[in-house]
């Protein structure tokens, strides 16, 4: 019996299994709010992703109210998956725990493809050390997990969480026992990224072998990237039986990622005769999700990052410069427009219509903005166009990614209404006033920067809001060329618990011993005007740690805790 589906020349299908939006979201400093991954998640859908992992419903209310909107408003869309012929699948994870599972139906419940994804534990060092149960007990709530999972939903995906440093043997009786119980897909995760190419691929062959009914299921791989061994781990799964892959845009993902969709994909579409696979991803879409995701997560893309990094497709050096010129296959693997990454120089001008902004828009993935959003983008366009000549399409995905971003602080608590600010050659001053939305009041207040105009801004603001803020990352980047090129800021902050009368040396003490456990905040700003880009950042992050400060105190007063 098969059950993957085949094309003409009798390659498999490899299923893309999306988890940007969940163990992406688990990457340190990331905190992406529910607008923001209901946009990211219809571009994946664009992409062609088969299943998408939405998030961990249990874990707090905000996961749930995010799993179950791109449940019932992404699940069904076909835009740009006609040759796919069906909607993705929305995933949820679920610990092997009846309320967990149950909480996971109740938010994916309406998409019309749905899928719980359960896991555990299998490595002794964690039934020992973390879960402090048997193997025999492991099988046991594994098996109940599954067959719960399977009253609900027909779709069930069961994970033996640190499958790579697990007993091999072991695996192969939790893993009958789970496809006896009706698990559908076998996901089989390296979860601290410890296993070596040959080894995991030989694991994955030994456990196709060597479980009771392994043909009945597909086998999924989930490798993390501790090593830099993400993508050859799960290639090499690949060639030894794995049909679907779990992967995250760039690569995010808990310590240091997950595996790259984009890398996978292309390393299959660069080498469709070595792997028995083939792929069915809207590739040249490749490098505006990535900017997309970087924007919205704040996790910037390392400029030689394979395949979607800025220098991905430059060629430095005078020799490969010639021989590009002559043939690009001298230096290139992939042509970038494979990828989308030239498609970025394509202009518009200010004077460009809606029509021209309108088919623009649907090329970029915004094609179902209602008239109200469409409206403002178009004003901001207008707005921009009238400050630079050419608007590239890295302008419009900064602009609408900042759109979203401003979108998602509908309930935000504070909103700017006006700034002005005096700078001079020794200090600057600016003269913030911010609307608290929840109570209406306007605030109002002045702040002096010793070092310039952007210190004077986030003063003022902090003392508007009543928080001592500790700026742990600032990264300004002009998108295109020239002067009027569009700011972009991505900030990272944290709340600074200090009394604030410590001496400097313990205040680092502090900052040193904390680093680890303080939550922070990312925030995302862009405008022609870098001031305002980078106030926009400031309080996109300051609007995210008080929405998780109020969630927090929700949490605890319910007694709640959910760690994966
Ligand atoms: O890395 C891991 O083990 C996971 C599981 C929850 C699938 O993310
Ligand atoms: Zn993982």
């Amino acid at each position: 019996m098969t059950v993957t589906v085949k094309n003409a020349e009798g390659k498999d299908k490899l299923i893309i299994f999306d988890t940007t939006l969940r163990d992406g979201e688990q990457s340190p400093g990331v905190t992406l709010t529910v607008n923001e991954k209901i946009e990211i998640a219809k571009q994946l859908s664009r992409l062609g992703v088969d299943v998408l992992e939405a998030g961990f419903p249990v874990a707090s209310q905000g996961d749930f109210d995010a799993v179950q909107r791109i449940a019932n408003e992404v699940g069904p869309l076909m835009v740009g998956r006609e040759a796919i012929g069906k909607p993705m699948i929305i995933a949820g994870l679920a610990r092997a725990v009846p309320a967990d599972i149950k909480r996971c139906y109740d938010a994916i419940s309406r998409a019309p493809q749905r899928r719980i994804h359960t896991f555990l534990a299998t490595s002794d060092i964690h039934l020992q050390f973390k879960l402090k149960i048997s193997r025999e007990q492991c099988v046991q709530q594994a098996v109940a997990a599954v067959k719960f999972a399977r009253t609900l939903v027909d779709d069930v995906e069961f994970s033996p969480e640190d499958a790579g440093r697990s007993d091999q043997d072991f695996l192969c009786e939790v893993l009958s026992a789970v496809i006896e119980a009706g698990a559908t897909t076998l996901n089989i995760p390296d979860t601290v990224g410890y296993n070596m190419p040959e080894e995991y691929g030989a694991m994955i062959k030994y456990l196709v072998a060597n479980t009771k009914g392994s043909d009945k299921v597909i086998w999924s791989a989930h490798c993390h990237n501790d090593l830099g061994l993400a993508t050859a781990n799960t290639l090499s799964g690949i060639l030894n039986g794995i049909r679907q892959v779990e992967v995250t845009i760039n690569g995010i993902g808990e310590r240091a990622g997950n595996t790259a969709m984009e890398e996978v994909v292309m390393a299959i579409h660069t080498h469709p005769s070595y792997f028995p696979v083939y792929h069915t991803i809207n590739t040249p879409q490749f490098c505006r999700i990535s900017q997309m995701v970087s924007s919205l997560s704040g996790m910037a893309v390392q400029a030689n990052k394979a395949i979607v990094g800025v220098n991905a497709f430059l060629h430095e050096s005078g020799i490969h410069q010639d021989g590009v010129l002559k043939n690009k296959t001298t230096y290139e693997i992939i042509a970038p427009e494979t990828v989308g990454a030239n498609t970025v120089n394509l202009v518009l001008g200010k004077h460009s219509g809606r029509a021209a902004f309108r088919s623009r828009l649907a090329a970029l993935g915004y094609g179902d903005l209602t008239d109200e959003e469409f409206q403002l983008a178009f004003a901001k366009f207008k707005a921009l166009a009238d400050s630079k000549k050419r608007v590239t399409e890295q302008d419009l995905i900064a602009l609408l990614t900042d759109q979203v971003t401003t979108g998602a602080n509908e309930n935000a608590t504070y909103v700017i209404k006006t700034l002005q600010v005096v700078s001079g050659t020794s200090f600057a001053t600016a003269t913030v006033q911010l609307q608290n939305t929840k109570t209406e009041e306007v605030l109002i207040d002045a702040a002096i920067g010793k070092s310039g105009p952007i210190e004077a801004v986030f003063l003022a603001i902090q003392r508007l809001v009543g928080k001592r803020i500790r700026l742990l990352k600032f990264d300004i980047t002009a998108v295109g060329e020239g002067v009027d090129a569009l700011g972009q800021v991505s900030v990272k902050v944290a709340e600074d618990d200090s009394t604030g009368s410590e001496s400097d040396e313990a205040k680092q003490q502090d900052e040193n011993d904390n680093a680890f456990n303080m939550p922070t905040f990312h925030g995302h700003g862009a405008d022609p005007d870098i001031i305002q880009a980078a106030t926009k950042a400031y309080l996109s992050a300051i609007n995210r740690l008080v929405n998780a400060s109020e969630k927090q105190e929700k949490r605890v007063l319910q007694g709640r805790k959910v760690d994966v």
